[in-house]
């Protein structure tokens, strides 16, 4: 049987056939044969907006794999650095550049004292901690002016490097700028994970030394986070690099996109909703009122994955390591009460919605004392990492500039009222 599809246009009876190549049509071939027939698709959900390499996720079957390598391996075996490393290299380090890698990203932590001093601080108390980060990695631009260069390798390389090690930083400052706590200076002998806890919770002692267990978990989340192709924060990166916009503001952007809760925000918007059931008696009537329309069951459901997120499949193992050094979340029963309700109800399961990345990591980040305006800002830490993936990935493929078309149904032409006559 031919990989082929044939359009053929009625009003004129011209067809055309068109290869399947990769799951995916060639547009091109679409706009020969309707040039100014616009393909409707507002929220992309049968566009591929990108031809990529770095994450395969099929949502059907529930696998997800970067750069070729199952997640349950890379969580298991790997640590958020080298996943990193994998995503922005394509490869997986030998030890030399593991341990260049890695040194790279240690002694790039500190920020400019100007970031913190005039921008972090300037923001109102209690400012949520990723409006603070957003425009904190835009201001960075204005400090790196060299970001500009983005056909320079050496350029390129030092703004990732600046990226992925500053990130903590910037993220655990938002946190203690809104709880009034001075701003905790970088430890460069601890791992990527540890430091960024050191800066988080260090009071008065010498040095902070975190929980192994909880460092550990920390990490395993931030692997889990690290990419997940064509999201609306993904794409929100891809659509403003592709002006060659330089990568601080592209990030930046990226990061506005993850902030809404129905993307990066449900993490939070899952504990709000635990808090809300209040009780297990609570949950039916819960599940109840979101099947007749009250609201959403936040961490289920997926635009791509109709089957259990093999990310919240690992998280549910990671909580009950952090669950045996915090104690367990007393919002966990609810939380499984509500998994359990939902995956035997014909609402949730005709409709294919299964718990996400959200449904637990919420839970684990609560155990682990971080309060919920920070649980976004955790997203946004590891998934800088892929998002870099991405913008490197477009302009090495020199991807055209983002500009879809729309379909116009306003008004039709018309003349200027004066404003005494309308
Ligand atoms: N609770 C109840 N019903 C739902 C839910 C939910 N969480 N999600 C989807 N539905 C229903 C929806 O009402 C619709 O029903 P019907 O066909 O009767 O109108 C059907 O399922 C399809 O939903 P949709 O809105 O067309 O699906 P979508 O692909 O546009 O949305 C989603 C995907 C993730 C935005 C949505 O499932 C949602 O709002 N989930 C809750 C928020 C959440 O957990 N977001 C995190 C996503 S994973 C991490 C990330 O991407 O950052």
């Amino acid at each position: 049987m031919a990989e082929t599809i044939t359009i053929t246009d009625n009003r004129s009876g011209e067809s055309i056939e068109i290869p399947i190549a990769n799951g995916g049509v060639d547009a091109s071939q679409w706009r020969k044969l309707l040039p100014n027939v616009w393909f409707y698709d507002p929220a992309f959900s049968t566009t591929a907006a990108a031809s990529s390499a770095i994450t395969y996720l099929d949502g059907d079957a529930g696998i997800l794999r970067y750069r070729g390598y199952p997640i349950e391996q890379l969580a298991e075996q790997s640590t958020y650095l080298e996943v990193a490393y994998l995503l922005i290299h394509g490869e997986l380090p030998d030890q030399q550049q593991y341990e260049t890698w890695v040194h790279d990203i240690t002694y790039h932590t500190f920020i400019h004292e100007n970031v913190r001093k005039r921008f972090m601080e300037g923001f109102h108390h209690d400012a949520h901690p990723m409006g603070i980060l957003v425009s904190t990695i835009a201001a960075l631009s204005t400090f790196y002016p060299d970001a500009k260069a983005i056909y320079d390798d050496d350029s390129r390389y030092k703004q990732i490097i600046r990226l992925i090690a500053k990130m903590p930083t910037m993220a655990a400052g938002a946190h203690r700028h809104s709880v009034g706590m001075p701003f905790v200076y970088p430890d460069n002998s601890l791992d990527f994970s540890s430091n960024f806890l050191s800066m988080m919770w260090k009071v008065a002692e010498p040095r902070y030394e975190p929980n192994p267990v909880l460092s550990h978990a920390l990490d395993v989340l931030f692997i889990l986070h690290a990419d997940h192709e064509q999201n609306c924060g993904t794409t929100a990166l891809r659509v403003t690099g592709s002006s060659h916009a330089d990568p601080y503001s592209a990030v930046a952007a990226a990061t506005t996109a993850l902030y809404g809760p129905r993307h990066g925000g449900a993490n939070e918007a899952v504990i709000r909703m635990l808090t809300q059931i209040g009780s297990m008696d609570n949950v039916e009537g819960f599940i109840a009122d979101v099947k007749s329309g009250k609201g959403r069951l936040q961490g289920f459901g997926h635009r791509v994955y109709k089957n259990y997120d093999p990310r919240a499949k690992i998280i549910k193992q990671v909580a009950d390591e952090v669950f045996g050094v915090t104690g367990k979340n007393p919002l966990l029963d609810i939380a499984l009460k509500l998994e359990e309700v939902a995956l035997s109800d014909e609402y949730f399961t005709s409709r294919k919605l299964y718990p996400n990345v959200d449904f637990y990591s919420g839970l684990i980040y609560q155990a682990m004392g971080f309060p919920i305006e920070m649980f976004t800002v955790l997203f946004a830490i590891p998934r800088t990492s892929g998002w870099l993936a991405h913008w490197l990935e477009l302009l090495d493929r020199d991807e055209r500039i983002a500009r879809p078309r729309q379909l116009y149904d306003g008004a039709p032409e018309r003349d200027y009222v004066q404003l005494d006559q309308r």
